[in-house]
């Protein structure tokens, strides 16, 4: 059982000219329960998109999507219970205040009334908005309202979080805090689902990622295989004397020199035969998934 599944999703979107886009091409994505989740993609890949079909707010134009092996197509309402979302936007009921906000979204989630003003407590706790209960949302800072759409998001103590940028526009503390509650809600039995434009936040917080970029998945799986997979073509070394005859295909990169490796063994005798006791040190890296990122979604 997943606790998402998505199988060969496709939105197009028609343009008033009817024109047609196609903003997610044939999706699939799995996520086991209990995840850390990262969908990452540049600017316009689809991640909202993809997003806004789970929980039900745009329909796929083919494919299907499931949580918990509840289709949220034909069993929207029992999905939206499972699900707990934070969307991109901010979108606050700006005029009243945030227990009022908490308290009513309690109410559409099926938080009973006697439970409601004790959970509406403990999340402002967790997300350090007690002072602020009584406040109107629209006084609250950005960082704040993002604070206050992820209480109305937990509040029902949902199976299956997903945040769509939870710390875009949020400061390094706020940043951390909320990795920590995302890491905490996980160990509770909260599978998440989040996307990012923080690389560091994947690798942060999730063990697997898929790479999404023009609405089609370009990667997908454990983030440390993913990012051997980057590293294992090149090799860097240092050289005592630079002044030297190099084998070909060896670049300069500042004090270092970089070789593209085919066969780690083949090639790094290669390596060693040519340079010998020249050679001041050498390593391989882990490629960061920034340039992981970058290689596969540059043109
Ligand atoms: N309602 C819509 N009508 C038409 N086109 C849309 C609509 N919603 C999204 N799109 C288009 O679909 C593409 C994907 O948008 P989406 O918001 O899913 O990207 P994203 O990956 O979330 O980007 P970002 O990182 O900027 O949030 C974009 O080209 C966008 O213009
Ligand atoms: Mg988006």
């Amino acid at each position: 059982m997943y606790s998402l599944n998505i199988s060969n999703v496709t939105k197009k979107f028609t343009s008033p000219t009817g024109k047609d886009f196609i903003a997610v091409d044939d999706v699939s994505l799995k996520i086991e329960p209990g995840k850390i989740y990262g969908l990452l993609g540049p600017n316009g890949a689809g991640k909202s998109t993809i997003i806004n079909m789970i929980s039900g707010i745009l329909l796929p134009t083919s494919g299907t999507i499931e949580v918990l092996e509840h289709d949220v197509v034909k069993e929207t309402e029992l999905t939206k219970q499972m699900i707990g979302i934070v969307p991109q936007e901010i979108v606050a009921e700006m005029a009243f205040t945030v227990e009022e906000v908490l308290y009513y979204f309690g109410g559409m989630y099926g938080v009973p009334k006697h439970e409601r003003r004790e959970r509406i407590q403990q999340v402002l706790k967790d997300l350090e908005l007690e002072d602020k209960i009584h406040e109107r949302a629209r006084t609250l800072s950005g960082g704040m309202k993002r604070r206050l759409m992820l209480a109305k998001a937990i509040l029902h103590k949902p199976v299956f979080l997903i945040l769509d940028e939870p710390t875009a526009g949020v400061d390094v503390s706020l940043r951390q805090k909320i990795w920590a509650l995302v890491r905490r809600l996980n160990a509770e039995g909260t599978t998440i689902l989040f996307t990012t434009h923080y690389l560091e936040e994947a690798e942060q917080l999730c063990e697997s990622i898929t790479l999404i970029n023009h609405g089609r998945v370009i990667k997908t799986g454990k983030l440390k295989d993913i990012q051997q997979e980057f590293s294992k073509n090149v090799i860097h070394f240092e050289l005592f004397d630079r002044n030297v005859a190099h084998l070909p295909g060896i670049k300069e990169i500042g004090v270092e020199y970089e070789m593209p490796i085919n066969d780690l063994t083949d090639d790094m005798t290669k390596l060693t035969n040519h340079y010998r006791g020249n050679i001041k040190g050498i390593r391989s890296e882990a490629a960061s998934l920034e340039q992981v990122f970058l290689k596969l979604t540059q043109p």
